[in-house]
């Protein structure tokens, strides 16, 4: 995707560890007119699909979701990352790992917005190990219900998140991915 991958040369920033920094449109301030670009790939892009509902995980997940959620007038699910007190004792949880953190955290949907038979597509801003799209994958498994599709702003290709996921049999699409950060610079995947 031509446009989103200039905003990131022009505003992303290769930082220490291989992580790319987008606060300027994404993790921090939204591009909301990118995001609505971006949701329209994402629908072009499983189009034919038959989708329920979208899924993705707070925080940085929820804006595109919400843009693709809108676009296709549906209903938008978000795991939450801390315990609400409202949840009751219909939750369902999945433990997730993160890398880039180096901790864990458990990940909190209520069970009765996440319906066995039902069709879901993920959305979510980065791919990297891809722990987090593997806790949905739990999650909606547990419930009975599908993941038709996993999309992805972002995907850092030099991480193996992409390659376990479409391993799995996964649809994933990812409008931008990275091949390298290596001294500063920020390279795409062709
Ligand atoms: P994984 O889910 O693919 O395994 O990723 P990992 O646990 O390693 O990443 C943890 C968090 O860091 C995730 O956000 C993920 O989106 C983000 N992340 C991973 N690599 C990068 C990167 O290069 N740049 C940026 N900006 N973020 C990265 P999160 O903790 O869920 O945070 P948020 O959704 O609240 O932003």
């Amino acid at each position: 995707m031509k446009t989103l991958k200039e905003k990131i040369l022009n505003n992303g920033e290769s930082i220490n560890g291989g992580l790319l920094k987008v606060d300027n449109f994404l993790n921090h301030q939204i591009d909301a007119s990118l995001m609505m670009e971006i949701a329209k790939e994402f629908v072009r892009r499983y189009s034919g699909k038959q989708i329920d509902k979208i899924i993705t995980v707070e925080a940085s997940g929820i804006a595109p979701a919400t843009m693709v959620g809108y676009l296709l007038d549906l209903p938008v699910l978000f795991a939450k990352k801390s315990k609400p007190g409202t949840m009751g004792s219909n939750m369902l949880t999945a433990e997730v790992f993160s890398f880039t953190k180096n901790s864990s955290y458990t990940m909190y949907i209520n069970g009765s917005y996440l319906n066995s038979g039902e069709k879901y597509l993920f959305i979510d801003d980065f791919l990297a190990n891809g722990k987090a799209a593997e806790g949905i994958l739990g999650l909606v498994t547990q419930a009975g219900a599908e993941i038709v599709g996993m999309g992805f702003i972002i995907e850092k290709g030099f991480q193996n998140g992409g390659k376990e996921l479409r391993d799995k049999g996964i649809h994933v699409e990812s409008l931008a991915i990275i091949e390298s950060l290596d001294n500063g610079k920020i390279v795409f995947r062709e």
